[in-house]
């Protein structure tokens, strides 16, 4: 497009000039326009024009729709302008070129038959100058020139074009030709303002408002465009992931289809809680949006897992049959009279109930009594199954009651995690060795078990890891100890404690010949096989092999005689059948099964030695010791030493023991500065823990002996703790130490009277074998101790003496010394050995 000056043409004011109806172009004036004309009458106003001066009067049609239109179809203001140039097409139409001048207005139509003719007006326009009109112009062109920026479809050179004219008139009607944007109607009105300044107005607020379009336009092509990119790298990648997966391994994707598919079975299948169940289709419909190798998948995984493997519904089928439970505990177990009946009353309240709302049985004693192994036999009598959970070394509340499941690698507490091995949410549930659990920084777990074994709350017991309340109510819960002392009070006043103790000898050859030797010839392969302990062996290698108050390390040695056997009989080619030559075991073959002796049996000394004395004591695992103490005295400054494994307290006692002594240095007939020549060595040679206050009569006597010289019957062992004048105090674990001395085959045991109440307890055939003293003063613990004891008249001689004798007690009254002979012991004789002290006073001052 170009423009053409018309500058220098006078116009003629008024004339007649042949009409061309436009349809669908407004030509403005210095307009250059190209037109295809087809109609007759247009075409024959075009002949019309070109037969005179080419000029030719250019009007709109209101509706470019109308075919022939008539005067009132024609715009009244239009264009004059000229023909440039005008060529016949073959199919008849013509195209011309055409440029605009001026305005111009129809007056009247002078001709309309073949085609239209009309009188027109010349619009003058005014002349616009002025300051105004300039800063117009400038806003105009600024317009334009963004404008240009914007619309793509403008020519720059345009731009130069519009920003060299510098006539307001000009400028506007060459810009309306450039804003292929401004609407007929718009151009049409722009043409009939005469104000050259009113059409820019007009024409600026077009542009603003187009600019405004514009620039929102561009705004959403460019986001649309970086949409598209993020969509189409998203894609991109994808495609790419999903190749690689497949070249890795492929096929994850079905895989992972399939898994869901079967959760969602499973689901449908299993009877879990309502709450788990919701849980659970929370989690598959997260689990479904996830990439199936990702790590949160994993671990929404094994929770569902974990969910829907646990027992929520299945049970075994207990029974509650009490004369078949009491079958099965009698035949797994020898003795134990009390503690059967104990727990057949405990299954005869549940098979009332059908209720576990009793408290929790504790078992507790020394190892290898048969705690575990009488829970094991309560899950059979019971129909349960049996699981076992070790709280030895728990230390952590989370062990038991799980991670919360933000934490990494988080899993469900040791409960949780056994309810799910076992399956049965009816299981005995054994907590072994309770008393092992400690608590540190963690947590306690002592308070997570009370939860537990509360009937009350443990219906809901909450793990954190699941995070939701499954029901502990059916569980049957037995928890073992060795010692009450470490547990802590609140649990153990949830439970109630049933105490086993150390087995005699005699018990021990019954639980060896009845259970144990039996069943290690079954485990060994023996079971068909004529193999024979005689009693002697059993006996020779509970005496010589084992030290202990149960019959683990028995069954140990049994099995390891067993295995060698077997082994005799499978190299000598001998076949293991009932009518093989019968192999009996005898005591003195013992040694070539197990070594040498481990132990001597009587532990006794061979002969009564100065400063030795047998003490007893309670080992940490609950049973009873020998527990010897030496006591040496080398001339000195009066030092004591006291040495061995020791406990705190063990110095105070050794002290208290002296000083006792020291008091009564002139009924021993000792230098009242004896100690200060002298020093003292105290020591305990047995790896066992001394527990101090009850070792205190002990010492006292290792040391009075140590210093008179006179020697300590070796047939005797004593417990008690000492005051400083010389009270002996009551001491724990009378039942055990009593058991001690009597498989060491000790006669004769000094206990503090105070402990006579828990002579109940002991087995009736240690009473029966053993002689019990029973003393209220260390006065009396010496004359019974020392081989030739200090006259009685002047150890306690004024005080009864009490004494169980072949389970009976016998109080013997000062008075009536010497009455009952029976009884004398060989004190009474010694005793007058020894020159009598008449001057030293009775009493000690504690009566
Ligand atoms: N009265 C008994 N009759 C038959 N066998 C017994 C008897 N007491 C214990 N046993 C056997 O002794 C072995 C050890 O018992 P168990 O393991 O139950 O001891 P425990 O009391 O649990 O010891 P720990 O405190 O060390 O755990 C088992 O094989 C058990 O069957
Ligand atoms: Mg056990």
């Amino acid at each position: 497009m170009f423009f053409k000056s018309d500058e220098g043409k006078p116009a003629a004011k008024k004339r007649n000039v042949p009409l061309l109806p436009l349809r669908d172009i407004i030509v403005f004036p210095h307009m250059v326009s190209q037109l295809f004309v087809g109609r007759e009458r247009s075409i024959s106003a075009l002949d019309a024009a070109m037969a005179r001066d080419k000029e030719i009067f250019l009007a709109a049609q209101k509706n470019a729709k109308t075919n022939d239109p008539g005067p009132e179809d024609i715009f009244q203001v239009g264009t004059l302008g000229t023909v440039m140039q005008l060529v016949r097409l073959p199919d008849g139409t013509v195209k011309v070129l055409v440029e605009g001048k001026r305005r111009a207005k129809i007056k009247r139509f002078a001709q309309t038959d073949e085609h239209f003719v009309v009188e027109v007006d010349e619009v003058s326009e005014p002349v616009a100058k002025g300051v105004e009109v300039e800063a117009l112009m400038r806003s105009v062109q600024a317009a334009f020139e963004m404008y240009v920026k914007l619309n793509k479809k403008v020519q720059p050179e345009v731009l130069m074009t519009v920003q060299s004219i510098d006539d307001a008139a000009r400028l506007s009607d060459t810009m309306v030709a450039n804003l292929p944007t401004v609407k007929l109607s718009d151009r049409q009105e722009l043409l009939e303002m005469e104000e050259p300044l009113k059409r820019l107005e007009k024409l600026h607020e077009l542009m603003q408002a187009e600019i405004e379009i514009l620039q929102v336009e561009k705004k959403i092509r460019s986001r649309v465009k970086k949409q598209m990119e993020k969509t189409q790298k998203e894609y991109y990648l994808n495609e790419q992931m999903q190749a690689i997966q497949k070249e890795l391994g492929g096929g994850d994707r079905d895989e992972f289809k399939n898994e869901i598919q079967e959760i969602e079975e499973q689901l449908k299948s299993k009877q879990i809680s309502k709450e788990a169940f919701a849980k659970v289709k929370k989690e598959l419909k997260k689990l479904k949006l996830m990439h199936p190798t990702s790590a949160e998948a994993t671990v929404v995984r094994n929770y569902i897992d974990w969910i829907l493997g646990l027992p929520w519904q299945e049970k075994s089928e207990e029974t509650y049959d009490l004369a078949k439970a009491e079958s099965v505990l009698d035949e797994d177990h020898y003795g134990l009279k009390k503690i059967k009946e104990r727990i057949l009353e405990y299954l005869a309240v549940q098979a009332l109930t059908r209720k576990l709302k009793g408290p929790v049985l504790c078992l507790v004693g020394p190892p290898g009594v048969g705690k575990t192994s009488l829970a094991k036999s309560i899950a059979r009598a019971t129909g349960r199954k049996f699981q076992r959970l070790s709280l030895g070394g728990v230390r952590d509340e989370a062990e038991i009651r799980g991670h919360r499941r933000t934490y990494i690698g988080a899993m469900p507490g040791k409960i949780v995690q056994s309810l799910k091995k076992v399956g049965t949410n009816n299981p005995v549930f054994l907590l072994d060795e309770i008393d092992k659990m400690s608590t540190d920084f963690r947590g306690d777990p002592a308070a997570a078990l009370l939860e537990v074994l509360d009937p009350e709350q443990n219906e809901s017991f909450n793990d954190h890891y699941l995070d939701l309340d499954y029901d502990l109510s059916d569980v049957m819960f037995i928890t073992t100890a060795n010692s009450l002392g470490s547990i802590p009070g609140p649990l153990q006043d949830r439970m109630e404690i049933v105490q086993l103790s150390g087995y005699t000898e005699y018990e021990k050859m019954n639980i060896a010949t009845k259970y144990l030797v039996p069943r290690q010839k079954v485990l060994n392969g023996l079971g068909e096989f004529p193999v024979t302990l005689t009693e002697n062996a059993i006996r020779t290698i509970i005496h010589h092999y084992t030290r202990e108050a149960g019959v683990r390390s028995l069954e140990r040695e049994i099995a390891s005689v067993c295995r060698k056997v077997a082994r005799q009989v499978v190299v000598s080619g001998k076949p293991v059948s009932p009518d093989a030559p019968a192999i009996e075991i005898i005591a003195r073959s013992i040694p070539e099964y197990l070594g040498v002796p481990k132990f001597q049996s009587n532990r006794k000394e061979e002969r009564d030695e100065v400063g030795l004395t047998n003490g007893l004591s309670v080992t940490n695992s609950g049973g009873g010791e020998l527990l010897a103490c030496e006591v040496t005295v080398v001339p000195g400054k009066g030092k004591l030493v006291i040495t061995g494994l020791l406990e705190k307290g063990m110095e105070e006692s050794a002290q208290a023991a002296m000083s006792y002594v020291r008091s009564r240095a002139t009924v021993l007939r000792l230098d009242p500065d004896f100690y200060q020549k002298t020093d003292v060595h105290v020591h305990f040679p047995e790896f066992i823990r001394k527990d101090g206050p009850s070792a205190g009569i002990t010492m006292a006597t290792s040391l009075a002996s140590a210093f008179t010289k006179i020697p300590v019957r070796r047939d005797l062992a004593m417990t008690g703790e000492l005051t400083l004048r010389g009270r002996v105090l009551p001491i724990g674990g009378l039942k055990e130490k009593l058991l001690a001395a009597h498989r060491a085959g000790i006669s004769t045991v000094i206990v503090p009277r105070e402990n006579r109440k828990d002579l109940r307890e002991v087995p009736r055939r240690v009473l029966k074998t053993t002689r019990i003293v029973l003393v209220e003063h260390m006065d009396d613990v010496l004359r019974e101790a020392l081989v030739a004891s200090a006259a009685d008249d002047s150890l306690g001689s004024t005080r009864e003496r009490w004494e169980y004798i072949g389970g009976e007690l016998v109080v013997r009254h000062p008075a009536l010394r010497p009455s009952s002979p029976a009884h004398v012991s060989t004190n009474d004789v010694a005793a007058t050995t020894l020159p009598l002290q008449p001057s030293v006073p009775t009493s000690t001052g504690n009566a």
